[in-house]
């Protein structure tokens, strides 16, 4: 039988990589990861690791991927797994939030292949120590999403905006209409990593690795 893992390897320091991943990757017989341009992320996290092995990058078109690209990324995988072999697919943060892999495994479900999961620091989480802002204390109720949805505000005590590229400004003005908090944590872990808290700072940046966390204010 052939064997996938999904493999979280946290929000880019290699040092926050868990030992279950480096030793599943350094053991794995071919590497799988989302092509980005010819680079990841997640495969730079994991780059000493790595070695001379097979290392297969896949392609999904930048913003329209639709059913046909994951199963053409399911049948890559299934293919260039030796029998008896097993492989690892790498994405950023944790395989099970906001993750390529999630329509990948369920794909995969339907051919003769085991698949097992490896946890990883997912990126709010990971923002939430750099920044030193609570996720949640006793009580309190946590969103995270990926869009912002302003109607949601009223039930959340805190939340996590994952992808902050669209209406930075306007989701801003929410929650200060709001009366949220908020900071915006940028390449968390990673050499170049920035936490602004000043409104025009942060609506002026356009990394995509970069989140906003909020918390209702105190009064
Ligand atoms: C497709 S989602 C993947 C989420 C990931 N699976 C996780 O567990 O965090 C991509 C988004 O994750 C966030 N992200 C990933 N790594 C990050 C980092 N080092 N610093 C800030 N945000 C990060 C950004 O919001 C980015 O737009």
């Amino acid at each position: 039988m052939k064997k996938l893992y999904g493999i979280g390897t946290g929000p880019g320091a290699a040092d926050l990589l868990t030992l279950r991943a480096v030793n599943i990757i350094k053991d794995a017989k071919v590497i799988f990861a989302p092509n980005n341009k010819g680079k990841n992320m997640a495969l730079d996290t994991v780059e000493e690791y790595i070695g001379d092995k097979r290392v297969i990058l896949i392609d999904f078109p930048m913003g329209s991927v639709d059913t046909e690209d994951y199963i053409n990324a399911a049948n890559i995988i299934y293919k260039e797994i030796p029998e008896g072999e097993y492989g690892a697919f790498l994405t950023i943060g944790d395989s099970m939030i906001y993750s390529t892999f999630i329509y990948i495994m369920d794909l995969l479900k339907e051919k003769e292949i085991e698949i097992e999961v490896v946890p990883g620091i997912p990126s709010f989480v990971a923002a939430a120590a750099a920044s030193q802002v609570p996720l949640t204390v006793k009580g309190d109720k946590f969103l995270l999403i990926d869009e912002f949805d302003n109607s949601l505000l009223d039930k959340a005590d805190s939340f996590a905006l994952l992808k902050t590229l669209r209406e930075k400004e306007s989701i801003l003005d929410e929650l200060e209409k709001n009366d949220f908090d908020y900071k915006y944590i940028k390449r968390v872990s990673l050499e170049n990593e920035e936490i602004l808290e000043d409104k025009s700072k942060i609506i002026q940046d356009r990394d995509y690795i970069s989140l906003i966390l909020g918390r209702k204010g105190e009064n």
